[in-house]
Formats: structure tokens, C-alpha cells, sequence
């Protein structure tokens, strides 16, 4: 598989060097896209209780390994997302510095609201989580993806300017309640193909369900195959009130899912140091932080973003997207991106 990312790379590569002189001025930060970067490098947790492993990322890997196509079109993705944010900067383009970096790469967008089908597979009364609960969640997304959230203002000095307004919101379409024998539904997608998602091209499918293994939940990013499109979250972690557990019961593993399902990546890059996340503005970091770190939180000669959505801590203690991660999402929903069909 190694000499395959190579190549794509080389092929990368070739492909620049043909582009006209501005383009290659534009792409000049993005030259070489290395698709090993997509695979998970550590094992961070193996020994927790509740494993917030990274199963979005071992989802992620199991596909690419059994689709070549997809590689293919998480290039194409991937390719697109870092021609829109070094686009930033050009004269006549909104101005500012390189792309990537702590200023929002514009768009004429606007407010881009994502309407939510939430399917609720249950195999007892608990896991058929009540409307109030579903509601809060929808909540929890709209304050923490519009920065409307209150523990916002705990952000230091160093990445309060950083924290992002995404201009996301989102709307519930609809419910779905389905009794299930199943009691674990694992993260192979199958309750995605046994309650298959409703028009996945403009509304995002969540999947309420027992997964098993203390997993909180896992999402699909995007380029993948429609038919396994959206997230998966377990009762306990969905929403803010009812049958949730702390210290994930602030409907922060939603955000982190759906942050996944709009392409971002955790902020260590699911490497060491030099493995990246595509965000210029989310410091360099060695692997995940749990629980609730004290600032500062040193890593690879920086602090580390511990309070950002794509980290592991604890819901209490996550509360910011980037500005650089506000860029990346919304480059998806640009003209050709990724979820560019669920702008109406
Ligand atoms: N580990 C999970 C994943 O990446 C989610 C982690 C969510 N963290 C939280 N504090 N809720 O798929
Ligand atoms: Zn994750
Ligand atoms: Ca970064």
C-alpha cells in the first residue's frame, strides 16, 4: 500500500509542475498531499475504560483498505480543500496572509444550515432516547459550531482569538425510532445498513445506538460511499440531558463527530510531532489529552489546543473550533466540494 501513496504523491506532484504559474504560486503549500497521512499512527488508549479511541479513523482505515476508489476520491477532496484555503490571500480574494492560517478563509456562503435525520435504534427503554434529549443535542451543535457556547470565554489569552464562529447550524428534519434485539452494533456500519440513511446528499444521518466496547461514537468523512454516510453515537454521549454518563454528557461527541464529518482531523494529526491535522493554526501536538489538562500543556515545543472539539478531553473541557478548522469545513461545501449538494 506504501509504494501506492508514493506514487500519488509523485503523480501530485507531476500534476502541479503542469498547472499554469499561478496556480502553482497558489498551490505552492500544497504540492504534495501524502495519503499515509489519513491512517492512524498510534494507539492512544488501549487501557482506558470508555475507549475514545479513534474509531472514525480505524473506520476510515478498514475503507480505504477495501476501496481504492475512495483513496482516490479523499485525494480529490483533500486536493480541493487546500486549493480553497490557499486561494485566501489572492488580490480581488478578501485579502490577508497565507491560507491556513488564523484568519477564515471567506466564502459567500453565509450561514450554512445542515438539516439532521437522527435515527434511534434501541434494544431497551433507556437507549430510546426521548425527544428532549435529541433536542438538546441539535442545541449543543448549534451553540458550539456558532461559538454561542458560554465556556468559550475560559479560552486563554494565547487561542481566544482563535476560537471560531463556524457559521454551521443545524436543523432536526425528522426522527426515526426502530426496535432492534440487536444490543451492540459495533463500528462495521452495519445499523447503517440495516436503517440505511435518508437522502445523504443534503441531510446529515446520525445513528443513535449501543456500538459496544465503551466506544462514544464515529463518523464518516467526507468522499465516502453515500450509502454509509453520517455519524454513529451511542445514547450515553448523544445530547445533554436524560440517559447521558459524564464526563461525556455535554453533547461535545457529537460536535467532535460531525467536526469529523465535515473533514477535520484530531489536532495531534494522529501522529507524533510532525504528523498534521491540515489546520495551520491548531499547535503541533504528540497524541490525544484526556480528562481536563491545565493550561499549558506543552508538546512538541508549543502549547497544545487541549480545549479544541478535536482533541479527547472531557465534554466539560472542549469548547472551541479554529478559525483555521472553521476554513477547512466550509471549503467542503464551496462549488465542487465534497457536501458542496447540500447548499440549496
Ligand atoms: N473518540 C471519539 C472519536 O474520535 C470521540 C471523542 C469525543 N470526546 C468527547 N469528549 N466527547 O470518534
Ligand atoms: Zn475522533
Ligand atoms: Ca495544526
Amino acid at each position: 500500500m506504501k509504494r501506492i501513496f508514493l506514487s500519488l504523491a509523485v503523480a501530485a506532484a507531476v500534476l502541479v509542475g503542469c498547472q499554469d504559474n499561478e496556480k502553482n504560486v497558489e498551490l505552492a503549500q500544497e504540492q504534495i498531499i501524502d495519503m499515509s497521512d489519513f491512517y492512524v499512527h498510534t494507539d492512544a488508549d488501549q487501557s482506558r475504560g470508555v475507549s475514545e479511541s479513534c474509531h472514525s479513523m480505524r473506520v476510515l482505515n478498514r475503507q480505504l483498505k477495501e476501496n481504492p476508489e475512495l483513496y482516490k476520491k479523499m485525494y480529490d477532496v483533500e486536493y480541493a480543500t487546500r486549493k480553497f484555503i490557499a486561494a485566501k490571500g489572492k488580490p480581488g480574494n478578501g485579502g490577508g496572509n497565507n491560507g491556513g492560517g488564523s484568519e477564515p478563509t471567506p466564502d459567500n456562503l453565509g450561514v450554512i444550515n445542515i438539516p439532521v435525520y437522527v435515527h434511534v435504534v434501541y434494544s431497551n427503554s433507556n437507549e430510546n432516547i426521548s425527544d428532549a434529549q435529541i433536542a438538546s443535542q441539535i442545541s449543543v451543535l448549534n451553540e458550539d459550531f456558532r461559538k454561542q457556547n458560554s465556556d468559550v470565554s475560559n479560552a486563554p489569552a494565547e487561542f481566544a482569538p482563535l476560537a471560531a464562529d463556524s457559521e454551521i447550524t443545524f436543523s432536526l428534519a425528522g426522527t426515526f425510532r426502530y426496535a432492534s434485539s440487536t444490543t451492540s452494533w459495533g463500528t462495521n456500519d452495519a445499523v447503517k445498513a440495516t436503517y440505511p440513511p435518508v437522502t445523504p446528499e443534503t441531510h446529515l444521518n446520525v445513528w443513535v445506538c449501543n456500538i459496544g466496547g465503551g466506544i462514544l461514537g464515529y463518523a464518516q468523512f467526507p468522499g465516502g460511499n453515500l450509502a454509509t454516510d453520517g455519524v454513529v453515537c451511542a445514547p450515553q454521549f448523544f445530547g445533554k440531558t436524560g440517559y447521558v454518563q459524564a464526563p461525556f454528557n455535554k453533547g461535545r461527541t457529537m460536535t467532535h463527530e460531525v467536526g469529523h464529518y465535515l473533514n477535520l482531523r484530531h489536532i495531534w494529526g494522529d501522529g507524533r510531532c510532525k504528523q498534521d491535522d491540515f489546520v495551520a493554526d491548531t499547535p503541533s501536538s504528540d497524541g490525544p489529552n484526556y480528562g481536563c489538562p491545565t493550561y499549558p500543556t506543552v508538546n512538541c515545543r508549543t502549547n497544545d489546543m487541549t480545549m479544541n472539539y478535536m482533541d479527547y478531553v472531557d465534554d466539560a473541557c472542549m469548547y472551541m473550533f479554529s478559525e483555521g478548522q472553521k476554513s477547512r469545513m466550509r471549503a467542503i461545501f464551496q462549488s465542487g466540494g465534497a457536501r458542496a449538494s447540500m447548499i440549496n
